[in-house]
């Protein structure tokens, strides 16, 4: 159970999915999208954790409608979110959250105990979803995002040990092994 609606599957992303990705990340983040190479590196990271969310219908190909990542170097009780975007037509329905939920549970399962990450000041719908999960805003970065100069918001959460939302391991292993 994850909580998505009907017809929707959260699973590990794998390098394949750059392409569909990268088509959320120009929509998403219209002035400041990341390059492929660096989406590709963060895919690729050995310190990433990256999931998506696509549909799930029989006779069709999946489609990839939200994607995030976070990032923690082994043993490092501090993680950083990296991204998280949902594709337009499927946003308000719970997607983001559970997708963020399963980010805070990897950094759980990975020892974590503090999570930062960035959001843009002009940003109120992600900033409404990282404060419902605990996140705090602790500092801000002018003229952070280029070149639309707008200022950074650091938010911080600190993560007790034990407070997970139930989950004991990596999501989606069963789906991604039905396709090798
Ligand atoms: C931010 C984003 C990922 C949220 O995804 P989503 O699937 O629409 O979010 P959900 O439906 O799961 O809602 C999660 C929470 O976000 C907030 N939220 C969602 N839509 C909102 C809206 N229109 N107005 C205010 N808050 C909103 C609420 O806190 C909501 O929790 P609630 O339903 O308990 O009130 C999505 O809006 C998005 O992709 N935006 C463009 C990319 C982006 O800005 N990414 C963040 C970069 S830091």
């Amino acid at each position: 159970m994850t909580g998505l609606p009907d017809g929707l599957r959260l699973r590990p992303a794998h390098p394949q999915d750059l392409d569909d990705i990268m088509w959320l990340e120009h929509v998403s983040f219209p002035t400041d999208a990341w390059s492929a190479s660096q989406m590709s590196g963060e895919l690729y990271s050995p310190h990433g954790y990256y999931v998506v969310v696509e549909t799930v219908a029989e006779g069709t190909a999946p489609t990839v409608v939200g994607y995030a990542g976070l990032s923690s170097l082994a043993g490092n009780p501090v993680a950083d979110v990296q991204t998280i975007a949902v594709a337009a037509d499927h946003r308000g329905r719970g997607i983001g959250r559970v997708l963020f939920a399963e980010l805070l549970d990897e950094a759980r399962r990975r020892g974590v105990h503090e999570v930062f990450l960035e959001v843009r000041a002009d940003n109120p719908v992600a900033q409404a979803m990282y404060t419902a999960f605990g996140f705090e805003h602790i500092a801000t970065r002018p003229r952070y995002y280029q070149p639309d100069g707008v200022d950074a918001w650091v938010m911080r959460a600190e993560l007790p040990a034990g407070a997970g939302s139930g989950s004991v391991g990596p999501i989606g292993q069963e789906a991604l092994d039905e396709h090798r």
